[in-house]
């Protein structure tokens, strides 16, 4: 059928700040369901980011490496769908946690589809171990001197040990991500 003549491209966006076990497993379903997915790092500047850009872009493509149809983008300074519409992509692919996730991200999805209606947002539920896992979560566990091994690739966790007086400093950013 003509519908399926040209490959399914799919956005991923977020602050990645940093990549967890949870945006890994969502990032494996999406690859396996799309053609393509291209995972957009936002700059998140409203977030005050541990990590710079460059360093959240380095360990997700770490972290997707060996994923052959997955390749890794910044967003900046752009809405989200003007983002999609230049890569060609149809879809936005969001991570669907416990309950608390619900609300917030009903609304993304419905002001991308106000923004541009061609566009789907398309859900996507992890693994039953990620359903709380959160990067807020593993920058909390990491200043207080918990393991988060398991939790992050191995090189975010060895990251996230050395900066552990830096997120004292500036706390963990527990806001929402740009998602616009
Ligand atoms: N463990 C997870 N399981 C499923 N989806 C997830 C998980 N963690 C994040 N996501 C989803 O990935 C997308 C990008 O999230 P984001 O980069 O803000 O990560 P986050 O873990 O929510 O970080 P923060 O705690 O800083 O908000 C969102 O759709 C979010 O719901
Ligand atoms: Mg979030």
């Amino acid at each position: 059928m003509e519908k399926h003549a040209s490959p399914i491209i799919a956005v991923y966006p977020g602050s990645f700040d940093p990549i967890t076990n949870g945006h890994v497993d969502i990032i494996k379903r999406a690859s396996g369901i799309f053609d393509r997915v291209i995972i957009a790092v936002a700059e998140a500047l409203h977030k005050n980011t541990l990590f710079t850009l460059k360093e959240r872009l380095d360990f997700v493509e770490e972290a997707v490496k060996d994923m052959e149809n997955v390749e890794v983008k910044p967003l900046r300074g752009k809405l989200l769908v003007d983002f999609c519409k230049e890569v060609n992509a149809s879809i936005i692919v969001r991570g669907l946690r416990a309950v608390s996730d619900f609300e917030y991200e009903f609304k993304l999805a419905w002001i991308n589809r106000r923004l541009h209606g061609d566009i789907e947002t398309v859900f996507l539920i992890p693994s039953e171990e990620y359903a709380y896992l959160a990067s807020s979560l593993v920058k909390e566990i990491a200043t207080l001197g918990g393991r988060v091994d398991g939790l992050v690739p191995k090189n975010v966790a060895e990251a996230l040990y050395r900066k552990k007086e830096e997120i004292k400093r500036k706390g963990t950013g527990e806001v929402h991500e740009q998602s616009l």
